[in-house]
């Protein structure tokens, strides 16, 4: 049994393969470029919205883009094989997310859905005002359940190699964290204080809609708005399917601000 692990150069992936390989589970990854794969696999050259599925009974599928245009075409190939699908839990109320689980449901059964609240690497977008001591930016009291990159890539390898069909996991870190309490404890990492400064809504709507377009930057803001006083969730999927507790904020922060 092959599995095919895609974004295999990103966050989740480069665990998710690492996770296969200790696991002795025949792993190949789809990459753009393959001078950037990783060591000890079968590297299949090409892009996610044609992949190539020979000889792939399993994949780890990332849809890193903000519409799903090209989904259909693109879980085509994997019609009848496990898809294991990195989610979002606004995939319940449709988006980007929900039309990605509606296409897989529709070319498999053999589906598993990890939705994440949020992953703890979006916090690497702080680094550069991390290292000036100020966090300019919005909603310091959102309260966020993101999870350690490690924790997703651990459910993914156990959804990949056990039988969790049709399941759909909320995919968390093991407390709701503020934003400037993150930004705190990245601080803390630092060895040196990090301090928040709150930056008003339509100044970050302004600025995040640069790079990620207005509605998905008027979205996000909005989301962050409502997570001051009605926190994400805290799930407990994470202790139950890997047998081990959820990797708190402050060790990823550890991890990756030293
Ligand atoms: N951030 C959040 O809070 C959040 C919340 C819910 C869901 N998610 C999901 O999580 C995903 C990110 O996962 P991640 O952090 O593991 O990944 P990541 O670190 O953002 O890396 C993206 C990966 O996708 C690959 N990739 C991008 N475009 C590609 C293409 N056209 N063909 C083939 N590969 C391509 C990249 O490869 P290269 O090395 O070639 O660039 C890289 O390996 C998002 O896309 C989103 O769907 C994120």
């Amino acid at each position: 049994m092959t599995t095919l692990v895609t974004g295999a150069t990103g966050h989740t992936g480069r665990h998710v393969v690492a996770g296969l390989k200790a696991a002795g589970v025949p792993t190949s990854v789809l990459v753009r470029d393959p001078v950037k794969a990783p060591d000890g696999v079968d590297v299949v050259h090409g892009d996610i919205t044609e992949p190539d599925a020979g000889g792939v009974d399993a994949v780890y599928l990332l849809w890193p883009f903000f519409t799903a245009d090209g989904i259909e075409k693109a879980v085509k190939p994997f019609e009848g094989k496990k898809i294991v699908y990195l989610s979002a839990m606004s995939a319940e109320a449709g988006g980007v997310w929900g039309d990605v689980e509606a296409a897989v449901r529709r070319v498999t059964d053999d589906w598993t859905f990890l939705r994440v609240t949020g992953l703890a690497t979006n916090a690497l977008a702080w680094a550069p005002q991390a290292a000036t001591g100020v966090v300019r930016a919005a909603y310091g009291q959102a309260k966020r359940s993101v999870v350690h990159e490690r924790d997703v890539a651990d459910m993914a390898v156990k959804a990949l190699t056990g039988d969790h069909a049709g399941q759909v996991y909320l995919v968390t870190g093991p407390e709701a964290v503020a934003q400037a309490e993150q930004v705190r404890l990245i601080g803390e990492a630092l060895g040196r204080p990090v301090t928040w400064e709150e930056q008003p809504p339509e100044e970050a709507v302004a600025q995040l809609g640069a790079t990620l377009g207005a509605d998905f930057a008027a979205g996000a803001v909005n989301y962050w708005a409502s997570l001051v006083d009605d926190p994400e969730p805290v799930s407990l999927d994470v202790p139950r399917v890997t047998g081990h507790p959820a990797r708190p904020f402050a060790e990823w922060a550890r991890e990756h601000f030293n």
